[in-house]
């Protein structure tokens, strides 16, 4: 009976909203051509979130991961750490980077956020291993106090992915001038004339 509930919710849904259902037949449907060689997803929209519920492999262990390093030989970085104790892991199978990230909230939405870790897993092991954060980074602000935590860079998705479905290239063009330019002014305000001067004096928890 669930299912057939949200499929009427759904269709609600596009009932009220036609041009939805107008650009959902009148437009290409929506492909991933790089993974097109490697997964059959059958075309459907239903088929493609089956997929992505799927792929997160249960199997999958700290060994393949160690696997997959040695096989790689080259600078290695794991993304979706979240703990000190997943950190070190990283760290003892010679990972070179670690990106703190809960995927943007998108999967668990109840999980911590990865900024609320990040001083504690730089603490660990910022020394031997470079600390990158993503999830919910939106403004030159943001930027900043994730350096000035003790991260190396951080990562945005939905940042530049909204202005590349609402304006294409240009859109993301703007999107990065705009954030160097909040970056830029950030630091002057703060009296910051290098990235290096960043630090956690900048910052005060409430
Ligand atoms: C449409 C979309 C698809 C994503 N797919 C993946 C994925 O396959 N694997 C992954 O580790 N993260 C995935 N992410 C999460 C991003 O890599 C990144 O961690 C997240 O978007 C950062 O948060 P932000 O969007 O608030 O900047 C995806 C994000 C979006 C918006």
């Amino acid at each position: 009976a669930i299912p057939f509930r949200l499929n009427l919710a759904g269709m609600a849904q596009f009932a009220l909203k036609p041009a939805w259902a107008i650009n959902y037949f009148t437009h290409e449907g929506f492909e991933l051509p790089q993974l097109d060689e490697h997964v059959d997803m059958g075309g459907g929209t239903m088929s493609i979130s089956r997929y992505f519920t799927e792929m997160l492999d249960p199997s999958m262990t700290w060994d393949d991961v160690a696997e997959m390093v040695k096989l790689w030989s080259g600078p290695f970085c794991l993304k979706g750490v979240m703990s000190v104790e997943d950190a070190k892991r990283a760290v003892d199978i010679g990972c070179s980077g670690i990106v703190l990230s809960n995927h943007g909230g998108r999967q668990l939405d109840g999980s911590r956020a990865a900024f609320d870790q990040l001083a504690e897993v730089v603490d660990a092991v910022g020394d031997r291993i470079d600390v990158i954060m993503d999830g919910g980074v939106q403004r030159g602000t943001h930027v900043l106090k994730a350096l000035s935590l003790g991260a190396k860079a951080v990562g945005v998705g939905r940042y530049y992915l909204f202005p590349l479905a609402a304006a294409g290239q240009p859109g993301v063009e703007r999107a990065l001038e705009q954030m160097r330019v909040e970056i830029e002014r950030g630091m002057k305000l703060m009296g910051c004339s290098s990235i290096e001067q960043l630090s956690r004096n900048n910052l005060r928890f409430r």
